[in-house]
């Protein structure tokens, strides 16, 4: 079966046009909802800030209040709910409970996941709820690359997973499966190795670049790790590039466990916060004075302006439209 990742469709747009065609057909409402329900998380990855425990935010589960207040508002508009925020959504006890109230309000939905709590009895609710895609992570291609920086042992247990989920789905149509990964300095064989290893138990295979900025060194015990990743955050310093147009303020939103709504998925300390769902809509927020002010300092591309903005970097040389 040719399978098509429904989210593509909606990547596509985003990936149109400029800066200048962005401000003229900003969306009635946001195309995409980047959604954290809990910012929890059963591993403690060392280039992630979550991870290392250096984000400041509070933690916590989204409350079914929550997302009923969000589906309701949602369901009325092309939108697609993707399962993704500062921690490990698998870990929320009503994840896939969320996924089938989804799939009743016609709301297209995405899952990223570290994959190491999903059971046979999980996907299976998953493939029910006509989850449309599930991206599992990785960091590295071989199991010593992804234990320096997950810090687990968890490589060929997650390549066993993603194959009984691909076996599970059969010939179903839902959901697309992605294997992402993000690499420092391996080499072009080891990664295309990879690909060949991941080709018959996925749709499609991602590698991206893996941002070395928040690993706190002092964490590390192992030494070489510790200079290796050292030489690689010096040589990422060099090749930072800025975002032409910046992919996530003319067309996404964020919503966290706690009901915060965020103008960009990666303000892990709530810096752009724009409001709360129980006070605010997604819409207001959305079409509110301060996520206009970041539009127009982002078309402007003055990154330096905004605290998160001044160190983000397009390191993935990256598009929707390829993710
Ligand atoms: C923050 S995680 C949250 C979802 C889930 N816990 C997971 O690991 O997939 C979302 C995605 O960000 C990626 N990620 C986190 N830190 C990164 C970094 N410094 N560089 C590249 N990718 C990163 C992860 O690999 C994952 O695909
Ligand atoms: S990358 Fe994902 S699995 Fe790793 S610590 Fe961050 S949230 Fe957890």
């Amino acid at each position: 079966m040719d399978r098509v990742n429904r989210l593509k469709e909606i990547y596509k747009t985003i990936d149109n046009g400029g800066v200048q065609d962005k401000i003229c057909n900003l969306p009635e409402f946001p195309k995409i909802i980047e959604f954290e329900v809990t910012n929890h998380c059963n591993f403690q990855c060392l280039m992630c800030k979550t991870g290392v425990g250096t984000s400041t935010r509070s933690r916590g589960y989204m409350t079914d209040e929550i997302y009923q207040r969000v589906i309701e508002e949602i369901k009325e508009y092309p939108v697609a709910l993707k399962f993704v925020g500062q921690g490990e959504p698998t870990l929320h006890p009503h994840l896939t409970e969320y996924l089938r109230i989804a799939k009743e309000n016609n709301i297209i939905t995405h899952l990223t996941t570290n994959g190491s709590l999903l059971n046979e009895a999980m996907m299976q609710e998953m493939i029910d709820a006509e989850l449309s895609s599930i991206k599992f992570s990785f960091q590295g291609v071989d199991a010593e690359g992804y234990r320096m920086l997950r810090q687990k042992d968890n490589f060929e247990e997650l390549m066993q997973k993603i194959e009984l989920l691909y076996r599970l789905r059969g010939d179903k149509e839902f959901p697309y499966i992605t294997i992402g990964t993000s690499v420092t300095n391996e080499s072009g064989e080891k990664v295309q190795a990879f690909r060949e290893r991941c080709k018959n138990i996925c749709d499609k295979v991602e590698v991206g670049i893996t941002t070395l900025e928040f690993i706190d060194l002092d964490k590390i015990r192992d030494e070489r790790y510790k200079s290796e990743i050292k030489k690689i955050q010096e040589h990422q310093d060099q090749i930072k590039r800025r975002y032409i147009c910046c992919p996530q303020i003319f067309d996404t939103i964020a919503v966290r466990w706690n009901g915060d709504i965020t103008a960009c998925c990666a303000d892990q300390d709530g810096v752009m916060t724009l409001g709360n769902i129980a006070t605010k809509s997604i819409l207001e927020c959305w079409n509110s004075p301060q996520e206009n002010k970041y539009r127009e300092i982002l078309s402007k591309c003055e990154y330096d302006k905004l605290e998160l903005c001044k160190d983000c970097y397009d390191v993935y040389g990256w598009t929707y439209g390829d993710n």
